[in-house]
């Protein structure tokens, strides 16, 4: 039996689903809608007709149809679905206190106004703080391909009357927003992807390249410390060409890549400079404490970095 809350949930939930399809049919399949909230297409289709009904959407309104869509004349992210079928994310720093001071570090950077493309994630933790600061100053394109985690960062959006007006929920990959960005168009970029820089090169680069972020913006990103499984790949790539003791023996072999990577960026564009460069390591807490291992060892989060790329001109 149902309880009062799961009812209120549902209705919760039903009412969120709504507003998004009013929001967002016609410009996202309805396979796709489906795909986010757990329904069947043919939910969507019947969700459309009344809202249609109660012209909360025009009747000349048309579904998205998938071979619509223009062609690109730039390259995708990756080979990677635009969005996530799973619904796991791997991301569980938000309460890191270096978490935390990687925040700190990116809102101080982000001095120009104006539109960013972010990731929030589903709490939108960054884009809130640097909104409390200045609550008139930015507008985001908040992107997420994980289906969960972008139907509780809309309800966050949804639930919040700032975030609601300034926050532009996107459903893909963030690659999708930078290969289709005009120059100048961004008045900063937080990549805060804490992933995998072979994953992220060809974005990063591209960002720089065709001057996407105004002057004056900041590129902040964050990337994780680990080496790529892929038999070919920028790590091996990199090193091959640089010696292991380039910056200090400690600098592990994946760092000295990463390094070398956003060195040689702003070399060959001189028109950028890296300001910051923050390594970060959170401790795994449990229930308030710091979790240990069997052995009695405090257990770590991957290793992260955290760049800050600043166009001068
Ligand atoms: C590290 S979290 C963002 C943290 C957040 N900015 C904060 O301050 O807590 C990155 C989020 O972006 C999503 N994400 C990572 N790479 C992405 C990409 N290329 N396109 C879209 N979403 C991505 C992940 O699923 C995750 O939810």
């Amino acid at each position: 039996m149902t309880n009062m809350t799961d009812t209120n949930k549902e209705f919760s939930r039903n009412k969120q689903i709504n507003i998004y399809i009013t929001e967002h049919f016609g410009r996202v399949s309805n396979a796709n809608i489906g795909e986010i909230w757990n329904i069947t297409e043919q939910a969507v289709y019947c969700r459309v007709e009344r809202l249609k009904a109660k012209k909360l959407i025009k009747k000349s309104v048309k579904p998205f149809a998938v071979t619509n869509r223009k062609l690109k004349a730039k390259p995708k992210a990756n080979k990677r679905d635009s969005v996530r079928r799973s619904k796991k994310n791997s991301y569980s720093n938000e309460d890191g206190v270096y978490k935390q001071e990687a925040r700190n570090i990116m809102k101080q950077a982000i001095k120009v106004h104006g539109k960013i493309l972010s990731l929030p994630f589903s709490t939108c933790e960054l884009e809130k703080q640097i909104l409390a600061d200045n609550p008139n100053a930015f507008t985001f394109v908040g992107c997420e391909y994980e289906s969960d985690t972008f139907a509780k960062m809309f309800q966050t959006i949804q639930k919040d009357e700032i975030l609601k007006s300034v926050i532009e929920p996107y459903y893909g990959e963030i690659g999708d927003k930078i290969f289709n960005a005009k120059e100048n168009e961004y008045s900063n970029l937080i990549l805060d992807y804490c992933g995998i820089l072979d994953t992220f090169s060809k974005e990063i680069k591209y960002t720089v390249e065709n001057n996407i972020v105004g002057v004056g913006g900041a590129i902040c990103v964050t990337l994780s410390k680990r080496n790529s499984a892929k038999e070919e790949n920028i790590f091996k790539k990199i090193n091959k060409n640089i010696p292991s003791n380039l910056f200090d023996d400690s600098v592990g072999e994946t760092e000295r890549a990463i390094r070398a990577f956003f060195m040689a960026l702003v070399t060959v564009n001189s028109n950028y400079s890296i300001e910051e460069f923050f390594p970060y390591q959170d401790i795994k807490m449990e229930n308030g404490k710091e979790a240990l291992s069997k052995t009695g060892n405090i257990i770590r989060k991957t290793p992260m970095v955290l760049f800050v790329l600043r166009r001068n001109k």
